[in-house]
């Protein structure tokens, strides 16, 4: 098995993650929060099993190393890994391994390397990731990237040199992320990024003592003694937390500008706050010569120290490729070593869940053998598909990685006989082309989704807080199970409202058009529309199956000629964790609605009310399966489409 896995840059909040850890004896001092990111260098290796644990590196000339070999034994990983050198890294994380997953042996053979080593680029700390994946996938040992970045973290501290908790963040790929420390607990949170961001980071070619900094800077924790400790903590703390914020925002909006110039900001709070902690260290002469360069201002929009800071490595963003390249050139030809990096575009929703286990009672008898969301519909392509599976096509369209798909006990194995069943090889034999294809993509699709039970169907507000510890902290995208979607635009309608949530960056569902006459089968959405082509909406009230009379008084929206129009939801969202919140709160305390299940409507209008809500206007169309005379106008419609 072939692994990869990159280098890691801090773009901003280095120094935190120590620092953070004295929250554990004060806990004044502030949790540490950085941003990291994987770079597109990293190293290559390929992974066996095997009877022992072996390990090729490669040399500086990029030719092979020896074979090192030692026998799965905790005692003489260890013993390794505490003697320190190159093997006591890899030594250290087999070690863990051993000891926590009782993994047989592993055959580590590095291939390629392409990140520069010993330039604040934590090779050692993606060799280690390496070697933690490795155990992780030969041996299907089901650990997350969190419990990888653990294992190496875990294994590089048995060796007498002292890695950050930031290194590991690489095992996230080369994806941006958060990270909080706060005592021992790490959280990482992936960062979503508006437009392609283009760095630029250069080794100085100078000298600094890492040692030095480290000891100057740990001597104003825990408690600061002195004026200049409560600068140093002040700096790493409150006023990198502040920093921190404003660029996450920067980011998710893909604003360059605004970026470097909290790049300028950051370094110059430095200087201010914690150089005077380490003078000879921080007084960087190159670092500062490449910030006065006129032509570095030219081409690029900030920059900043990387890693322990000092004459070491630094970093700068840029407008765009053209001028990324440009300072390249011109950094490579000052006699440094300069090498340019670009954060891909990232959207923050990744996960999407699908609430499937209603009773379906309005599609009953046909619900009594099938469940809704498995109807058969004659999609675009001319396929007949379970609908689900429209509905997964559309969102592995729209990126999404990971599917939860709330069910209730007993209907599992329906969903199964679509996504785990083999054909059998006659029936297998007897597709076409074609449909030999689809079979694969629903393996593929398959693979995605994580059921949920939901014991009891107590509503549909309570089916979605099932999905609460698969969101965590993270936005996620719910689409109803029982309605697909259909959009001329290029983008499909999950794509369009997931980009909407990245504008806003606040609870965002879409809207459709109604008819006055309709508005008491559905949620009625009022506000403002923000943008000239009337999409973006900042919600004011959100109202449940209104009537006519109330609408026509309270809840129109008007448009460009003055007319009033009516909107509802259109049946997909993006739900932040305060969703989850409120609705554990009502589920905890027994507020149902009227019809006595727990509803999703009043956590909705309430978060409208309190902290603002988006509404988008999908370009497209939903199509409901789950009313008769709605089915058969679906199924009438897709057809036509057909033609
Ligand atoms: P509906 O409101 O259509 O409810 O649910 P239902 O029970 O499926 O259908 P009827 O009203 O009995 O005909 C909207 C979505 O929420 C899911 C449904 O499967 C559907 O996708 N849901 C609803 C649950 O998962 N659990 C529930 O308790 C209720």
């Amino acid at each position: 098995m072939n692994i990869f896995v990159p280098g890691r840059l801090c773009l901003f909040g280095e120094h935190s993650d120590w620092a953070g850890l004295y929250n554990r004896t004060n806990s004044e001092v502030e949790p540490g929060m950085a941003i990291v990111t994987g770079i597109e260098q990293g190293i290559y290796g390929y992974v066996e099993r095997s009877d022992k644990f072996r390990f090729r590196g490669m040399k500086e000339d990029g030719s092979h190393g020896e074979w090192i070999e030692w026998p799965m034994s905790v005692k003489q990983l260890k013993a390794t890994a505490e003697e320190g050198g190159y093997y006591s890294y890899v030594a250290g994380v087999a070690a863990f391994m051993l000891e926590y997953y009782d993994v047989g042996g592993l055959s580590v053979d590095i291939t390629k390397v392409t990140i520069p080593v010993k330039k604040g680029l934590s090779s050692s700390a993606a060799i280690c990731v390496l070697v933690a994946r490795g155990f992780n996938l030969t041996y299907d040992l089901q650990m997350s990237v969190r419990g990888e970045m653990e294992a190496a973290y875990r294994g590089e501290i048995m060796t007498p040199s002292r890695c950050g908790r930031l290194d590991q963040a690489c095992a996230y790929g080369e994806k941006p992320v958060l990270m909080r420390f706060a005592s021992e607990n790490i959280e990482v949170e992936r960062l979503a990024v508006g437009k392609d961001l283009h760095w630029v980071f250069a080794d100085l070619n100078g000298e600094k003592d890492t040692k030095k900094i480290l000891s100057s800077l740990n001597a104003c924790y825990p408690f600061a003694q002195d004026e200049q400790s409560k600068k140093v903590q002040e700096a790493l703390g409150p006023d990198n937390r502040k920093l921190v914020e404003q660029v996450i925002e920067a980011m998710r909006r893909g604003d360059a500008a605004r970026i470097g110039a909290l790049m300028d900001e950051s370094q110059r709070l430095f200087d201010e706050k914690v150089a005077g902690a380490c003078p000879s260290e921080f007084d960087s002469p190159l670092l500062h010569a490449v910030m006065a360069d006129p032509e570095v201002k030219h081409l690029s929009l900030g920059v900043k120290g990387v890693g322990s800071h000092g004459d070491g490595t630094v970093q700068m963003i840029c407008a765009d490729a053209e001028k990324q390249e440009a300072l390249c050139a011109y950094l490579n030809g000052k006699g440094m070593d300069a090498y340019v990096f670009t954060i891909k575009r990232q959207r923050s929703v990744r996960k999407a869940v699908i609430p499937a286990a209603g009773f379906g009672t309005r599609m009953f008898p046909a619900t009594k053998v099938v469940k809704k969301e498995l109807f058969p519909v004659v999609d675009r392509d001319g396929i007949a598909k379970p609908a689900l599976l429209v509905l997964l096509q559309e969102l592995e369209q729209a990126g999404i990685e990971e599917v939860a798909l709330i069910v209730s006990p007993g209907d599992r194995e329906e969903f199964d006989r679509l996504f785990k069943r083999d054909l059998t090889i006659e029936h297998y034999r007897k597709l076409p082309k074609a449909l030999r294809e689809v079979n694969v993509a629903i393996q593929r699709l398959g693979q995605k989704i994580t059921y949920i039970e939901q014991e009891e169907q107590l509503g549909f507000g309570h089916a979605v807080y099932q999905a609460k510890d698969f969101a965590g902290e993270e936005p996620v995208l719910m689409l109803l199970g029982d309605h697909i979607y259909t959009t001329d635009s290029r983008k499909n309608c999950a794509s369009q409202l997931m980009d909407a949530y990245e504008r806003s960056g606040q609870l965002t569902l879409s809207l459709d058009e109604v008819r006055l006459e309709d508005v008491m089968h559905y949620g009625i959405i009022t506000g403002q529309f923000t943008d000239g082509e009337e999409r973006l909406m900042q919600a004011s009230d959100m109202v449940e199956k209104p009537t006519m009379e109330y609408a026509r008084l309270h809840l129109g929206v008007k448009d460009k000629r003055g007319v009033d129009k009516y909107y509802c939801v259109f049946g997909q969202y993006v739900l932040t964790p305060k969703v989850f919140e409120l609705l554990g709160r009502d589920i905890a305390e027994g507020r149902k609605s009227e019809n006595g299940e727990y509803g999703l409507t009043s956590v909705l209008r309430e978060i409208c009310r309190t902290e603002g809500m988006t509404a988008y206007r999908i370009d497209g169309e939903r199509h409901d399966i789950g009313i008769p005379e709605e089915y058969l106008r679906t199924m009438a419609k897709y057809g036509k489409e057909n033609e």
